[in-house]
């Protein structure tokens, strides 16, 4: 060993020890005559000294080292005159014997502090010089903990991990795959999976009961903060077990986390039907963190809500399906400015809305609308009641199509939510969505989707509805976790019988020959004996990031991919050469951009 003790770890209790210390150096103090090194590993810093005065030569060959190089000293643990609380090893510090410099370093492209001075992109380039960081580098060890609990909790239910195949066959459903050309099998291409959906159903029908797995998946899509082409998956699958049974599992997984990782005692999660969802939070996936529930004043499908604002000549909403709106607590006040702020907000078109009409009921009691020529004041001061709204409340109202209207208040909702702090990420707030519709209808495509995915079981319940082919209303047996507002799993019963398999696939319009030539296999495994069965998927990578209180999931991935999906410290994707290309029967056929040309 290069060394005796880390350069985290030693206390006053070790004064007078001789130690050797390796690691980087962090920084390089000169006091003429005096010199300071901080050394770093991955457990912390030690401050080293260099008198002049004990060995010259030491001293001078210690002034002449850079940020960053790799070496191994050698001295004694001494009491520190000026203690530095802020850290575990601050009381003490080594006078050097000797210095061995066992790498020299170049002067790094930023500064390896946790405020460093590296954007974004420069430290993805040197992403090995950015996870020596400390802020990063504990992400990672994070995530390392809560895989070995994960697996802890699911060893502890019986679960097997099972490693499912990463070179499988494309399949039409989902989004987007990656594909892998195969050589020994010319013009052939194997897909990455989405997930193991299908081999984990497999499993079932072997018989191995309960399974798991930490595993990368691939899509090919958009990506976002919470979303990386290839991330990874704690995939589960049960057999012999209804939606319930899953529901408290996992559960049961997610508080197991919290407590173990976070020291915290999570209560029961509430579940919400899918319905509720959209109704009272315009999202499948609420934040629930804060209340401000939709309030209805108006809903043309909806007869539980009288019409409160018809016929009164304010057309956006005598034409509007639905009215509605949240009670934002405390914010009358709001200046006719933060009121514009809004409404260019809702205006947006990533968020779709025509305008926004305000209400405050001021501290007076009185009250002031932006509809106000349109509405007397009784009928105003109803809308505040509808909305228990209190005095000093501002009531901000959306109106038009009810899907639109309701994603743009949600939208609003978190905006609000933003603006008052009421999303603090040391808080968690989770719960469960239930009753997901099975089937969603995709205008531009023409044609049914599943809304999970095409194993997903129809509700006993509703089966009747399949049967008479009224596939808007069937609801599914399927179920998202959703903490803070972030889908963190997904799951469902599944189908386990061939025929309605089958029914499934023509809904979503395979004729069966593509049905049997794309899942034929898992079809096929269904007349064997397959036990019912249900299952989850959870993100890992949101886990990990919630539980580190980052909106983006990239500072979890050591190697993460930059939103146009590269990796631009090895720089891939990239091409390959003509011989590659020539072996796998691959011609391309790409108009390449200009490149620039240097004049
Ligand atoms: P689903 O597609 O809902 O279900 O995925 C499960 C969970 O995976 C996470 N996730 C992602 N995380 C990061 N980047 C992405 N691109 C990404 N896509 C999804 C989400 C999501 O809730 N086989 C089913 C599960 C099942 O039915 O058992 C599946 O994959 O947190």
């Amino acid at each position: 060993m290069l060394r005796t003790h880390t350069c985290g770890e030693l206390r006053l209790s070790d004064t007078d020890k001789k130690v050797s210390l390796c690691g980087w150096l962090q920084i390089s103090r000169d006091f003429g005559g005096m010199a300071f090194i901080d050394l770093r590993d991955r457990y912390g810093i030690t401050q080293v000294v260099f008198n002049v005065k004990i060995d010259a030569a030491l001293y001078e060959k210690a002034s002449k080292l850079g940020r960053e190089f790799v070496l191994q000293i050698t001295g004694l643990v001494k009491e520190r005159e000026n203690k530095n609380h802020q850290i575990e090893t601050g009381e003490i510090e080594i006078i050097a014997e000797s210095i061995t410099v066992l790498n020299e370093a170049k002067t790094p492209p930023f500064t390896i502090e946790e405020k460093t001075d590296g954007g974004e992109d420069l430290r993805m380039k040197y992403r090995y010089l950015d996870l020596r960081r400390n802020s990063v580098r504990n992400n990672l060890q994070l995530r390392h903990k809560m895989a070995q609990q994960t697996r802890a909790y699911l060893d502890n239910k019986e679960f097997i991990e099972v490693e499912t195949p990463v070179l499988i066959k494309s399949t039409p459903e989902g989004a987007r795959d990656f594909v892998v050309p195969s050589r020994m099998n010319p013009g052939q291409f194997y897909a990455l999976p989405q997930s193991p959906q299908t081999f984990k159903q497999l499993l079932m029908v072997s018989g191995f009961d309960r399974y798991y797995q930490i595993v990368k998946c691939f899509r090919d899509e958009d990506l976002r903060a919470d979303r990386q082409p290839e991330f990874t998956q704690i995939d589960c699958e049960m057999s012999f077990v209804e939606q319930e049974d899953v529901l408290q599992m996992f559960e049961g997984l997610v508080k197991h986390l919290f407590l173990n990782l976070k020291g915290i005692d999570l209560p029961a999660m509430p579940r919400m039907k899918y319905d509720d969802a959209m109704k009272f939070y315009g999202s499948d996936k609420p934040d629930l963190r804060f209340e401000m529930r939709f309030v209805v004043l108006k809903h043309t499908t909806d007869n539980e809500n009288k019409d409160l604002t018809t016929g009164q000549g304010f057309k956006v909403f005598d034409e509007a399906d639905l009215v509605a709106g949240i009670c934002v607590g405390g914010c009358a006040g709001y200046t006719r400015k933060q009121l514009d702020e809004l409404t260019d907000f809702v205006k947006r078109p990533q968020i779709g809305a025509t305008g926004l009409v305000y209400l405050r009921v001021n501290e007076d009691g009185t009250i002031k609308s932006s509809v106000d020529k349109f509405y007397d004041v009784d009928t105003l001061k109803n809308w505040a009641q509808v909305f228990d709204a209190k005095p000093g409340d501002l009531l901000l109202i959306l109106a038009g199509e009810t899907v639109k209207s309701r994603k743009a208040l949600g939208e609003l909702r978190l905006e609000m939510g933003n603006r008052l702090g009421l999303r603090d990420k040391n808080k968690f707030s989770c719960l469960w969505v239930v009753d997901f519709p099975l089937l969603e209808y995709i205008e531009e495509e023409g044609r049914y989707f599943a809304m999970h995915h095409p194993f997903t079981a129809p509700k006993a319940e509703d089966m009747e509805l399949l049967s008479q082919n009224k596939f808007s209303g069937i609801r599914a047996n399927a179920y998202d976790m959703v903490i803070n507002g972030v889908e963190v799993g997904g799951g469902s019963v599944r189908i386990f019988n061939r025929q309605l398999q089958a029914r499934m696939f023509e809904i979503l319009g395979f004729t069966s020959e593509q049905a049997q030539a794309q899942f034929g296999f898992l079809m096929n495994a269904f007349e064997y004996g397959a036990p019912p069965h249900a299952g989850i998927a959870f993100g890992f990578d949101r886990l990990c990031s919630l539980f580190g209180g980052a909106d983006s999931i990239r500072d979890f991935i050591a190697f993460p991919k930059n939103n146009s999906g590269r990796d631009v410290m090895i720089d891939g994707p990239s091409e390959i050469d003509q011989k590659q290309l020539q072996e796998l029967n691959i011609k391309l056929n790409i108009t390449k951009p200009m490149k620039e040309v240097n004049c």
